[in-house]
C-alpha cells in the first residue's frame, strides 16, 4: 500500500489505469467549466478555418488534467499529439527533429514546459510563430542561418509554475488557462465514472467520503479509490463500504479534510519551530527533507487554497486555521481574525 505521503506525491498513476480512467472528450471531463467552453471554440474555430488550433498553455498545480485536456483536444480536432516535456528536450537538434516528425495540424505537448532549456526555447519561438526552424551552421563571422519549414502545428505546454515561465514564451501562447481545484460535487462525479469503470461495488457515502478527502485533486481522488478498493478485497469481501473506506483512509493516514503526513508536518512545522512564520522556502525544504520544489508544486498549493498557510514576501505563515486543524492553541495575534482563513472548499463542513 502507498504511503501517507505517496497519496500526494506519486508523479502519476499507474500508465495503464490512468489510461483507462482518463477522460477522451470534452463531454466526459468534469468540471473547469470556463476552460472546457473556451477549448471548444478554440477547437471549432481551428475546423472551420482549416488552420491548426492556436498555441495553448494549461498551467495549475498536478493531477488537475492538463495531460488529459491536451490529449481531448487532439482528439477532438482529429489530429495527433507527441507528447514531450521541458527536460526531455536536451539541445536544439533534438526539438528540430520533434518537429519536423509532425504532421499538418498536429499537437507537441510539452510537459513542464517551464523547464525548458533557454537555447531550445529560442529556437521555440520562430516555430511557433512562423513555423520555421532556424539552424546556425558554422561559427563565428562566417556562419550561417539555414531556415527549415515546418507543417504548421500547435504547442500544448502545460506548467505547475506558471510564474516560471520567461514572457517571450508566455506570450507565444494564443490562449492560456488556469485549472482550479475541483468542488466537492465534481469530485464526486469522477468518483463515481471512475469507480464504474472499474467495476467497484460501492455504497454511495463511501464514494462521496474518497471525494471529501481527495484534496481537489482528480488524480487524488481517483488513486484514493484504488487503494481502499484493495482495502475492501483484502480486509473484506470486496465491496467497498463506509466502514472499509474509514478504515483504508486512516491506514494511509489520510485526514477528514484530505491532508496526508507531508502536509500536517509542514504545518507543524511551521506553527511550531518557527512560531508561526514566516519561514523560507528553503528553510523548509531542509528541516522536512523535501526538495523545495516539491513543498511550491506539490504539497503547498492546496494549504494555500484552504488558507491554512499564506505566502508573504518574507516567507510562508500559518493561519489561524492552520492552529486549529492541528489542534494547537492559537496564538493571540491570530485569534479571532476574519474566519477568510476557512477555505471555501470545506467551509460548511466541521
Ligand atoms: N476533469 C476531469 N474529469 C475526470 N477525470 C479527470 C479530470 N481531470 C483529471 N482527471 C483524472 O485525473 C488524472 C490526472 O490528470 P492529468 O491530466 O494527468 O493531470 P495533470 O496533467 O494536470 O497532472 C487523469 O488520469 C484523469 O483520469
Ligand atoms: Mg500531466
Amino acid at each position: 500500500m502507498l504511503d501517507s505521503d505517496q497519496v500526494l506525491t506519486a508523479v502519476a498513476d499507474e500508465p495503464d489505469v490512468d489510461r483507462q480512467l482518463r477522460p477522451h472528450r470534452l463531454g466526459e471531463f468534469v468540471g473547469q467549466e470556463q476552460v472546457k467552453e473556451q477549448l471548444e471554440i478554440l477547437v471549432q474555430a481551428s475546423r472551420i478555418r482549416s488552420e491548426p488550433v492556436e498555441h495553448v498553455l494549461l498551467c495549475g498545480p498536478p493531477g488537475l488534467g492538463k495531460t488529459t485536456l491536451a490529449n481531448i483536444v487532439a482528439a477532438e480536432r482529429g489530429v495527433n499529439l507527441r507528447v514531450t516535456s521541458g527536460p526531455a528536450i536536451e539541445f536544439q537538434g533534438a526539438l528540430a527533429s520533434l518537429l519536423t516528425s509532425l504532421g499538418d495540424g498536429d499537437i507537441l505537448f510539452i510537459d513542464e514546459v517551464h523547464r525548458l532549456q533557454r537555447a531550445v526555447e529560442e529556437s521555440l519561438y520562430p516555430a511557433m510563430e512562423e513555423f520555421a526552424f532556424d539552424f546556425v551552421s558554422g561559427k563565428g563571422a562566417g556562419a550561417q542561418t539555414i531556415r527549415l519549414a515546418l507543417q504548421r502545428f500547435t504547442v500544448i505546454g502545460a506548467t505547475t509554475r506558471e510564474g516560471m515561465l520567461s514572457a517571450p514564451l508566455r506570450d507565444r501562447f494564443g490562449a492560456i488557462f488556469r485549472l482550479d481545484f475541483y468542488q466537492h460535487h465534481e469530485l464526486r462525479q469522477i468518483v463515481d465514472r471512475s469507480a464504474r469503470l472499474l467495476a467497484v461495488d460501492a455504497e454511495d457515502a463511501a464514494l462521496d467520503l474518497i471525494s471529501t478527502r481527495s484534496r481537489g485533486t482528480p488524480r487524488v481522488a481517483n488513486r484514493l479509490l484504488r487503494r481502499v478498493r484493495d482495502y475492501s478485497q483484502v480486509r473484506g469481501d470486496g465491496a467497498v463500504t463506509v466502514r472499509m473506506t474509514q478504515e483504508a483512509l486512516d491506514l494511509l493516514k489520510v485526514d477528514e479534510i484530505g491532508l496526508v503526513e507531508s502536509d500536517r508536518r509542514l504545518l507543524r512545522l511551521v506553527c511550531q519551530q518557527f512560531r508561526g512564520g514566516p519561514v523560507g522556502l528553503s528553510t523548509l525544504g531542509a528541516a522536512l527533507s523535501e526538495e523545495p520544489q516539491t513543498i511550491e508544486e506539490v504539497i503547498e498549493p492546496y494549504l494555500l487554497q484552504l488558507g491554512m498557510l499564506k505566502r508573504t514576501p518574507r516567507g510562508r505563515m500559518a493561519t489561524e486555521g492552520a492552529y486549529r486543524h492541528l489542534r494547537l492553541e492559537v496564538p493571540q495575534e491570530l485569534a479571532g481574525s476574519p474566519s477568510e482563513e476557512q477555505g471555501p472548499l470545506f467551509a460548511n463542513e466541521s
